[in-house]
């Protein structure tokens, strides 16, 4: 049993609102017509409907400036909240598109309730499908990753084309009509050889997050890239809690002695905003804007995103324990070994560093209330050969080491909010600004999403 289906069994009260839900099927009515994309799940109005009361009064009870209310992090129904109005409704980074190498290069990804098939057509564009037989519904493709020339069912073989189409069903008869029967599409985006995918049935914007970021990625230029290395831990603590711990690195000194070594924890490089650029991070933005590499800080709306070059600290190259390069062959234009990192983060999937040398790129995943996973890909240069251009234990020590000590205190964060004395304490405005930040993002999109879904049913 998944960790997504052990919650649901767990959570009596989603039980109680299964059956409530008959209000909510008169809005997937009308949402499931026209394009074949799958609408919200069946319970989702209901939910929200009974949602919304409880959540209103969480969200005006929030001190802001303040960690959230134990609840957030906690309670299985702000859990479901969270997947079906942001996990199930945003642009999530899903993977390189390197890791598709050739046509029926295939790739699954499971979100909450929903498996993803990423694939590459025989045209070379990639697109995702709902990992889900249009025949009596099996999965289509059970390995993480893999390369096929048709995507075969395992249950009675109906045999859909790369592009989705349904190409082969043995004995249906004369009427059956193929062209109707194609797999379900999933939204699918690339932007300089990251791949996106969104699960709604009408995706946010996305052109303008593609267009702010392309420019900065196209130095490292990740379409001549490969996967050298990739980990996948689970953190026994809430998604928001991962991400929190991301936005800040004021946790940094006290926890990752390796990082420390080539990254500053000082928060008005680390952290920059735009109002605020201290003169090293200035020089540094005009050194690397004299090589034609995009450096300065661009951020979304509400904070969604961010993109920043920042510089390592001195006489650091790369995250190694050395602080030299870990990649001898470079990727990509940036051929300044002292270009730092590019930093930039999405929510609710990912952050990334690009170095001269190599790449790293993550994804956070919610599995349920108190348990996220996060995967962690290493790329580097194509053509790169381990053993001669990069040390795969070099390559991967700092990160490694890093995501172990995140992982610790997540799950200390967490066992400490569940204790019912946890009350939501004051965050470090100097050090702190980006959690902020996150948390205004999520209760914003929470409280407009929770709102827009009240004025549907009504
Ligand atoms: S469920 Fe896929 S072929 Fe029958
Ligand atoms: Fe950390």
């Amino acid at each position: 049993m998944s960790h997504f289906e052990q919650w649901l069994l767990m959570s009596e009260k989603y039980n109680r609102a299964m059956v409530r839900v008959s209000l909510a099927e008169s809005v997937l009515a009308r949402c499931s017509s026209g394009t074949g994309l799958i609408p919200i799940p069946q319970a989702t109005a209901g939910t929200f409907a009974m949602m919304t009361a409880r959540m209103k009064e969480l969200l005006a009870d929030r001190k802001p400036g303040y960690a959230l209310e134990q609840a957030f992090y906690t309670d299985p129904d702000i859990f479901r909240t969270d997947m079906e109005t942001i996990f199930y409704r945003e642009w999530l980074f899903a993977i390189a598109a390197c890791e598709l190498e050739k046509s029926g290069s295939y790739v699954t990804h499971q979100v909450g309730a929903y498996g993803v098939i990423i694939v590459r057509g025989a045209d070379g564009e990639i697109r995702a499908f709902h990992n889900t037989c249009r025949h009596r519904g099996s999965i289509l493709c059970k390995s993480e990753k893999g390369n096929a020339p048709k995507l075969v069912c395992p249950y009675h073989q109906w045999t859909y084309e790369l592009d989705g189409k349904l190409l082969w069903a043995r004995d249906m008869g004369p009427d059956f009509d193929a062209s109707q029967l194609g797999l379900r599409p999933v939204h699918c985006r690339e932007v300089a050889g990251l791949i996106y995918i969104c699960l709604a049935h009408e995706p946010p914007a996305f052109d303008a997050f593609a267009d702010t970021i392309r420019p900065y990625l196209e130095p490292h230029d990740l379409g001549n890239a490969k996967v050298a290395a990739e980990t996948t831990i689970v953190e026994k603590g809430n998604w928001k809690l991962v991400w929190e711990n991301n936005r800040e690195c004021y946790h940094c000194g006290g926890n990752h002695p390796g990082l420390c070594r080539a990254f500053s924890d000082d928060p008005r490089v680390t952290g920059a905003s735009a109002s605020d650029v201290p003169e090293n991070l200035q020089k540094h933005h005009e050194r690397m804007a004299a090589q034609n590499i995009p450096s300065e800080f661009q951020v979304g709306p509400d904070f969604q995103y961010r993109i920043l070059r920042a510089p390592l600290l001195p006489g650091a190259k790369s995250f190694t324990m050395d602080l030299k390069p870990a990649v001898s062959r470079h990727m990509g234009r940036v051929s300044d070994v002292e270009a730092g990192t590019l930093m930039k983060y999405h929510y609710p999937t990912t952050w990334n560093h690009f170095l001269s040398d190599h790449a790293i790129v993550f994804r956070v995943t919610p599995l349920s209330p108190t348990e996220t996973q996060v995967t962690t890909k290493w790329l580097v240069h194509k053509d790169a050969v381990e053993g001669q251009h990069y040390d795969l234990d070099r390559l991967t020590e700092v990160w490694t080491q890093t995501n172990e000590e995140d992982r610790r205190v997540v799950e200390d964060n967490q066992k400490g909010i569940n204790s019912p004395a946890y009350e939501p304490g004051p965050y470090s405005e100097l050090q702190e600004s980006s959690v902020m930040e996150f948390v205004e993002w999520y209760v914003r999109t929470l409280s407009r999403r929770n709102e827009s879904v009240m004025m549907e049913v009504a």
